[in-house]
């Protein structure tokens, strides 16, 4: 099925967006990375131009490869043009749902009608999208991880509107990119892995919370123990403790569920401004920020 999407749009060059796009061209598909930002379309192609030699220098993509991918991939600030003749669009631009609905509003009405809407948002599920177009069946999640370049997992979440072709289509897209596409049968906040991310976190915080071990403790066990890549406290600061105390509080205030509220040691750290990396100091200190 995935062999009949030949081309891609990407709507967002940010973070997410332009490493996406390079996983399309990299598949050998004909992408277009579409950004309202001037400024980011041009950091994503600076960003191409070193990743393609950086990439033939370590052996894993040939000159001729890598020329493929320049000459598929294009870089555009008008929607309309990106998006043409597009049999499949992975939307990523910032996690605000009024600016998705209205864009995914904007796509129903210009693109193809068999054309699938896909969002790459880490929380908001596709029903939410799906409302604002006149094709839901074609609606699902493709939740890429950061970095995308890199990272082999993608969630497709079929909601009660996404037709099992379109989930299809979707698993098979991301395998083409060389991902390990798993399916959720149902949408469900979180999705998978950070509702199973959450829980690792919630009790790493509540180990710490009551004294039972240090961070660096909690950290070594997760990473000897369970053979995690980091531990959840070097995570949190690599992420933001600022992120996980604003996704605490937005939970807790769609749900009103206290559980749902930030731990007292996040709540702490947030209000110091001991953000993480990002700030020097998080649950661990850093020599140099950023
Ligand atoms: N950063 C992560 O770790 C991560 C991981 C998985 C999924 N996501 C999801 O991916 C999406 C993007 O996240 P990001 O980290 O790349 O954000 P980002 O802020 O780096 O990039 C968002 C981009 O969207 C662009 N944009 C805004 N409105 C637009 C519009 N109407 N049309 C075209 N472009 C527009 C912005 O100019 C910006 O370049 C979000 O939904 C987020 O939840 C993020």
């Amino acid at each position: 099925m995935a062999a009949e999407v030949k081309k891609i749009a990407v709507v967002g060059a940010g973070n997410m967006g332009h490493q996406i796009s390079i996983c399309c061209a990299l598949a050998g598909l004909k992408t277009s990375c579409i950004d309202v930002s001037a400024e980011q379309l041009r950091k994503a192609e600076s960003f191409l131009r070193n990743y393609l030699p950086d990439r033939i220098a370590r052996g894993k993509i040939s000159e001729k490869d890598a020329g493929g991918v320049e000459s598929r991939l294009s870089f555009t600030g008008e929607l309309e043009e990106g998006v043409r003749e597009a049999d499949f669009v992975i939307e990523a631009v910032t996690e605000k749902l009024d600016l998705k609905k209205e864009l995914f509003r904007n796509l129903d009405r210009i693109c193809a009608p068999q054309t699938i809407l896909a969002t790459n948002s880490s929380f908001f599920v596709s029903s939410l999208l799906a409302s604002e177009t006149a094709r839901p069946a074609l609606v699902c999640n493709m939740h890429f991880f950061n970095p995308a370049l890199v990272m082999k997992c993608v969630e497709i979440v079929k909601g009660p509107h996404t037709s099992e072709e379109t989930a299809g289509v979707a698993m098979e897209l991301a395998s083409k990119m060389g991902k390990k596409p798993v399916l959720l049968h149902k949408e469900i906040y979180g999705f998978l892995v950070n509702r199973i991310l959450r829980r690792i976190m919630d009790e790493a915080l509540f180990l710490l919370d009551t004294g039972v071990a240090s961070a660096a403790d909690i950290d070594s066990a997760v990473v000897n123990a369970l053979g995690h890549p980091m531990g959840p406290f070097t995570l949190m600061d690599l992420t933001g403790i600022d992120l996980s105390y604003h996704i605490a509080m937005e939970r807790y205030r769609e749900t009103g569920d206290s559980a749902e509220k930030p731990s007292p040691t996040v709540v702490e750290k947030y209000v110091r401004g001991e953000w993480g990396r990002r700030k020097g100091r998080g649950f661990y200190e850093y020599k140099n920020k950023g």
